[in-house]
């Protein structure tokens, strides 16, 4: 099947869907997601937006904020553009009908880790669904966009791909599989808009969705774009440590509100030994201190707890936190919750300018798929649904500004399933999926070193080879696309973790302990 648009926008969160509704004022979009519209990371999202709302607070202080955080490898000039962007932002969600949360006829603002300042607008603890459910209200009350859920995106199209095969890069829109039909459709754009979220999924342990696979990054890749800072993996400090429930993270805005963290056999309140901003460092900072606590005493967790609160006032905070813990026979407000630190988010990507473009004509990126210059090396809490607000509408703008250069519809061969048949050997993938897992948690988290890094680079080396050749004999499923991704965007963080000769945020090698004069980026060209 032979589907064209004006605009294909890869992925349905909060990127995604900010573009498709200010690229629908003209144009028709079509927007495909994965799975179901609502199982990214933005539904996910419990802390809140960052952004400068009130007297006392000052766009130059979250600037300083964000330059913090990240260890100085942002581009300033980009984080000026989107803090100076984000009053407005949250007003379109406002608009939208998102119901942020208020007192005293304003609206609230709570706190999170490296912020000098009350600034995250929220909606109790479950921000980002709050978000999401508004954006996808607005999308799908627009006659201008076409929601395409179980259509997963094997690959951009470009030059080769045309009916006349050619060397230029330029990105004619993707090929994706259908869940419903189970084959592999060709979707064509004059431009595409990838926001496809993250790759929290290549660790063992992820506070992120399923579906965060690194499928834009791997894509963009191998259209031929640069990729940068993949290193910086951001690992949230406060993941519930549960055997009954895995990935649940524990909002920020716990400690933001006075949760303290604790050894949890000494009940010693560890931080102030650390830090002097003790439990609101940046996320890095507390990160490896607990990272340090656990394996120094042989833990399984360290303790968050807020019990000294008033019980009203923390049900009240974190209604949906509470609810969870109780289920689980935690009650928050009376006794302490264990915690483990967890993957969280992927500060590298798709490199990006101010406009959302690529290097790729006719491909934007907007949200985590991207490394934009906003987050440097460690990203400040809050930033992030901020980033896809600001560079979604930005991708919009540029397209329908430039509509009449963007490349034209070509003819592209369909997808060739002639040399390929059905797997007989499915166990290859859950197989490969979780040593690449598993390996990346203990050779590329936290703590790295030279050796586990040169450990990791053999093991991905081959199991690339296995998949390559893999892929290369069997239809595409979800798997093993999913797979695909996964091993090529390992690759991508542990090459540049290799690269990096030196500490830096979220970046820590016991072998290059000092953080150099001048920040640099690392990036990798196809
Ligand atoms: P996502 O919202 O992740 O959406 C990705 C989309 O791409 C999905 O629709 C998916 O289906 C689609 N997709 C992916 N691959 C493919 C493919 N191959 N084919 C088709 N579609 C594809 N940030 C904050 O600023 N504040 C917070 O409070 C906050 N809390 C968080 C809490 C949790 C638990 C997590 C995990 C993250 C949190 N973050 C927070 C980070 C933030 O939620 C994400 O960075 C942000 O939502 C990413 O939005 P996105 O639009 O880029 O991607
Ligand atoms: C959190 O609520 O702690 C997550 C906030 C973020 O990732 O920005």
């Amino acid at each position: 099947m032979d589907r064209r648009f004006d605009i294909l926008v890869i992925g349905s969160g909060a990127a995604g869907l900010t573009a498709a509704l200010h690229l629908a004022e003209y144009r028709r979009v079509a927007v495909i997601a994965k799975g179901p519209l609502s199982d990214g990371a933005t539904g996910w999202a419990q802390g809140g937006i960052a952004a400068v709302l009130e007297e006392g607070d000052s766009f130059e202080a979250h600037v300083e904020d964000t330059m913090v955080a990240g260890a100085g490898l942002n581009d300033r000039h980009v984080v000026e553009h989107v803090v100076g962007a984000a009053p407005a932002a949250i007003q379109r969600l406002i608009e939208l009908g998102v119901p942020f949360a208020e007192e005293g006829g304003a609206l609230h603002l709570t706190r999170e880790g490296g912020h000098s300042h009350r600034r995250i607008v929220h909606v109790a603890d479950a921000t980002g669904w709050a978000v999401q459910k508004a954006l996808e209200r607005a999308a799908a009350a627009n006659p201008n966009i076409i929601l395409l859920p179980d259509m997963v995106a094997v690959d951009l199209i470009t030059g080769r791909h045309q009916d006349r095969f050619s060397t230029d890069g330029t990105v004619h829109g993707l090929y994706a599989y259908s869940r419903a039909t189970r084959r592999v459709e060709t979707l064509t754009a004059r431009a595409t808009i990838l926001a496809t979220g993250g790759a929290g999924r290549v660790y063992l342990y992820s506070t992120a969705p399923r579906g965060a696979t690194g499928d834009g990054i791997a894509m963009a890749w191998r259209a031929g774009c640069r990729v940068s800072n993949m290193e910086m993996m951001q690992f949230h400090p406060t993941c519930l440590y549960s055997l009954e429930l895995k990935n649940f993270l524990i909002t920020e805005a716990v400690r933001g509100e006075g949760g303290i963290l604790k050894h949890p056999l000494t009940g010693h309140r560890f931080m102030p030994d650390y830090d002097e901003r003790a439990e609101l460092a940046p996320r890095d900072v507390v990160a490896r201190a607990i990272d340090n606590e656990i394996k120094r005493d042989g833990l399984d967790y360290v303790h968050l707890d807020i019990s000294h609160r008033d019980p009203g006032f923390v049900r009240a905070h974190f209604p949906n936190i509470h609810e969870k813990l109780i289920g689980l026979g935690i009650d928050m407000t009376r006794e302490p919750i264990p915690v483990v630190p967890a993957q969280h988010y992927t500060c590298g990507g798709v490199v990006v300018d101010l406009c959302g473009r690529t290097d790729a004509p006719g491909l934007y990126a907007a949200g985590e798929v991207t490394e934009s210059g906003l987050h440097g090396a460690n990203r400040l809490a809050s930033n992030s649904l901020l980033e896809c607000l600001v560079f979604g509408e930005a991708a919009a703008r540029d397209i329908l500004e430039r509509w009449d250069k963007l490349p034209p519809l070509v003819r592209v061969r369909e997808w060739d399933e002639s040399r390929v048949t059905d797997s007989d050997e499915e166990v290859v993938i859950a197989q490969t999926w979780g040593e690449i897992r598993r390996f990346m948690w203990n050779y590329v988290g936290i703590v790295r070193t030279t050796k586990r890094l040169q450990r990791a680079k053999r093991r991905i080396d081959m199991l690339r080879q296995e998949v390559t050749d893999y892929y290369a004999h069997f239809r595409v499923t979800p798997d093993l696309i999913e797979l695909r991704n996964l091993v090529e965007v390992a690759d991508l963080i542990i090459r540049s973790a290799l690269a990096r000769r030196e500490s830096r945020g979220l970046h820590f090698t016991r072998d290059w302990q000092r953080t150099l004069a001048h920040a640099r980026d690392t990036v990798l060209v196809p």
